[in-house]
């Protein structure tokens, strides 16, 4: 599986992680902290230059209350370069940023900076000594190539180093700015409950309706056809039989109608936004849809999705006495992302039914996860992540 973290990349044989891109997402991720130290120095300089001290107080607490969203939401935004997996946000997200900010701008950002220098800066010096020292003297040439050569095999070294301290850093941000577990926890899931069982039964199904049932009605159909033509136009048999016909058609029709909800048509035919477009729809309480999404996604990743989207749905209408309802779909760094939320009075729970643990299954079958958070008093939000690579 691909790993989702810079942390999880270490683990990795270390060729497989030398050769991948987590080394140069780590280096990325850290020099970006020069982006704060620069705030940093251009709040503090223009703050000294205003010389009277309650002008200055009030200038430093202006340019917190600028800096403070600013920088988490470059924090959030930095961090998919070292942990794919995408961060929801907690209800009591203020107080999260604002100690976010102050450990950044205090500390975090010229740890980060030291930490590079450190790493690559001395391998590379090592590396260029033969071009840098003078090299007159006996055996100085030498000891430089060594030096050289040293340098070399230390780079997978600093490898190793930038992305343990970006992979540790990553995590804490995650931890400072995620919701608690409590607050958006993950329905309970197990892969082995189910592996992929629903869609084996599905299509099943559909084929068995397909192949067994369906056949056996149309040629039921014709029969009667057949019939109607042998008995004379005027015997009173006739209408009967075009009425046993006509019942046979509608249970065609209602068999057809049947085995495309099974699997619905307009999901396989123009792909996930249109098939939850459509669900929505159809929902008693009015949802605002807002699925964006760049492609086509693989068919079990769309078909989880619509699954979810609609059982949510469903549970919105018989439970949740919701007034609106919203669903948010976008593609993050190769993972479906999707929201539904409902104003409703909450207190959902996985155990009073079958429905939200069956779709953890479904999801987990499709390598994903779902999260619910439903507090007494409501609101609900259901999150579904699925990778789609
Ligand atoms: N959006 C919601 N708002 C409020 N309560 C909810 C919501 N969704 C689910 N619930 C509560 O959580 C319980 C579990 O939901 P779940 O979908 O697992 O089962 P269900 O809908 O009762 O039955 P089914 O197995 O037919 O889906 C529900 O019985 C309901 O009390
Ligand atoms: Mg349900």
């Amino acid at each position: 599986m691909r790993a989702r973290t810079a942390l999880e990349a270490l683990t990795r044989h270390p060729l497989s992680f030398l050769r991948s891109r987590w080394p140069w997402r780590s280096l990325a991720y850290l020099l970006s902290s020069a982006v704060l130290g620069v705030t940093v120095a251009v709040v503090a300089v223009s703050i000294s230059f205003l010389g009277f001290v309650p002008l200055m107080v009030a200038a430093g607490l202006a340019a917190a209350a600028l800096v403070v969203p600013s920088v988490a939401r470059f924090e959030r935004w930095r961090l998919r370069l070292v942990d794919r997996t995408p961060l929801a946000s907690a209800p009591d997200r203020l107080w999260r940023e604002v100690g976010l900010a102050l450990v950044s701008l205090l500390v975090l950002w010229w740890i980060d900076l030291v930490v590079v220098c450190f790493t690559i800066g001395g391998p590379v010096v090592l590396i260029l000594s033969p071009a840098v020292q003078p090299v007159e003297a006996d055996g100085a040439l030498a000891a430089a190539l060594t030096a050289s050569v040293a340098g070399s095999l230390l780079l997978p070294v600093a490898a190793y180093a930038l992305s343990v301290w970006a992979g540790a850093r990553g995590a804490m941000i995650r931890a400072l700015l995620a919701p608690r577990e409590a607050d958006l926890a993950e329905v309970l899931r197990s892969r082995a409950r189910l592996v992929d069982g629903f869609e084996t039964e599905r299509r099943r199904i559909e084929r068995d309706l397909h192949d067994g049932a369906q056949q056996r009605l149309v040629a039921l159909s014709m029969r009667l056809g057949l019939i109607q033509l042998d008995v004379p136009p005027d015997a009173p048999i006739v209408a009967q039989l075009a009425q046993a016909q006509e019942e046979a058609r509608r249970a065609l029709a209602e068999l057809r109608e049947l085995i495309r909800g099974v699997h619905p048509q307009v999901l396989s035919d123009r792909g996930l936004a249109a098939a939850v477009r459509d669900v929505a729809g159809r929902s008693p309480v009015p949802v605002d849809v807002n699925v964006s999404l760049p492609r086509r996604l693989p068919e079990p990743v769309e078909v989880a999705a619509y699954y979810v989207v609609s059982e949510a749905l469903a549970n919105i209408a018989k439970h949740s006495r919701a007034v609106r309802a919203r669903i948010h779909g976008r593609l993050v760094d190769d993972v479906l992302v999707m929201e539904i939320h409902d104003d409703g009075v909450g207190g959902a729970d996985p155990a009073g039914g079958t429905g939200l643990t069956g779709l953890a299954d479904r999801v987990a079958v499709a390598d994903g996860r779902l999260s619910l958070s439903s507090p007494t008093g409501g609101p609900t939000t259901i999150r579904v992540e699925i990778p789609c690579a």
